[in-house]
């Protein structure tokens, strides 16, 4: 049967792709194998490997072993490649979120950040999460070092640097939880005017899209929800899909809610022309940070433990191939 990502192109999005975990891809053949065969996955992300405590973890020292893995991975198999992320409070280092900073010398550590992440990758990225979860799920502004030195000046200025970093890339936006319409969503909305408003470049929204088996919005709420950023004259995407069951181990009538599940998310992006791919976050059950955070929950992909085809995988087939 024809891979999802050939199938995507076919329905007209650019990809459908899948993170990549670094600490799998050398020690799992048949991982491997899989993630490496561009008719299922045409475009990679690293799981872990660009983050800012990946890659410069000691000011002014920077390492791209880890995101080079993805890099070169979807380089060799002639994979796209998304690129994630820059300004987000978590896997921060502590010399950032705790040190003592002007907006001077913060602006100098982010502009130092940039130039060498994103210039290390330059040309190599469809698009980079430049700012990443920025609003908190009750809709207020997150509270992080970025937000206490600038306020929501650090906005704009964030993807002002990344343009000058690197000019070819899709500047996004990237957070979770914006799939339910509520307050969050109108934050976000307003984060984008924010960064319009200021004359500062902005290509993107992703929706991260970790969602839950049951509680997932149908087709038309997506398309709904969506079209509330491409009308701002944005593209948007599902960056790091994942449908989580909240109690193990599902049922088979609860993986067949998972496929109807994940059917409505990619059918909803489907039903927005500015919706321009799919990114599942990791495809196997095998490799995924669910339950490390949400005990008791996950099996959240579209591959099994064993590496198995799951009904969700059949569910998203179908859906891609209907259109
Ligand atoms: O690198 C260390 C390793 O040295 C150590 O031995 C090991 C022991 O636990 O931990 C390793 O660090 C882990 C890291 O992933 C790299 O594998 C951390 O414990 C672990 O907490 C971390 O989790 C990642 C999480 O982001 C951190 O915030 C997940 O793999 C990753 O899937 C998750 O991804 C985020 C997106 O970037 C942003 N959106 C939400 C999404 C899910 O949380």
């Amino acid at each position: 049967s024809a891979g999802l990502n050939d199938l995507a192109v076919r329905a007209g999005l650019k990809y459908f792709g899948t993170a990549l975990r670094e600490s799998a891809i050398n020690s799992d053949s048949a991982y491997a194998a899989i993630l490496s065969d561009k008719s299922e996955f045409g475009q990679l992300v690293p799981e872990n490997g660009q983050k800012w405590d990946a890659t410069e973890a000691t000011q002014g020292q920077f390492t791209y072993s880890s995101g080079d893995i993805t890099a070169n991975t979807a380089k060799k198999n002639g994979q796209g490649l998304r690129c994630h992320t820059m300004v987000w409070y978590s896997q921060l280092p502590n010399w950032v979120s705790s040190g003592t900073w002007t907006k001077d010398s913060l602006t100098k550590v982010i502009q130092t950040h940039m130039n060498n992440v994103m210039g290390h990758y330059k040309g190599q990225c469809y698009a980079w999460d430049v700012v990443n979860e920025a609003v908190a799920d009750d809709g207020n502004w997150r509270d992080n070092v970025f937000l206490k030195t600038f306020g929501t000046d650090y906005l704009p200025l964030s993807f002002n640097l990344a343009k000058a970093a690197d000019p070819d890339t899709k500047l996004y936006y990237n957070d979770y939880n914006l799939e339910y319409n509520g307050a969050k969503t109108d934050r976000a909305v307003e984060l984008v005017k924010i960064v319009q408003a200021a004359g500062a470049p902005i290509d993107g929204v992703g929706f991260q899209g970790h969602l839950i088996v049951g509680s997932t919005p149908g087709r038309s709420s997506i398309a709904t929800v969506l079209k509330r950023f491409t009308a701002l004259g944005l593209e948007v995407a599902f960056t790091e899909l994942d449908i989580r069951h909240s109690s193990l181990p599902a049922s088979s009538s609860a993986l067949v809610t998972q496929g109807n599940d994940y059917a409505n998310v990619v059918g909803g992006c489907l039903d927005v022309a500015g919706c321009i791919g799919v990114t599942i976050w990791s495809f196997t059950d095998k490799y995924s940070w669910i339950p490390e955070t949400f005990s008791g929950q996950g099996d959240a992909l579209i591959y099994d433990k064993n590496l198995g085809k799951k009904p969700a995988w059949t569910s998203i087939s179908s859906v891609l191939a209907a259109k």
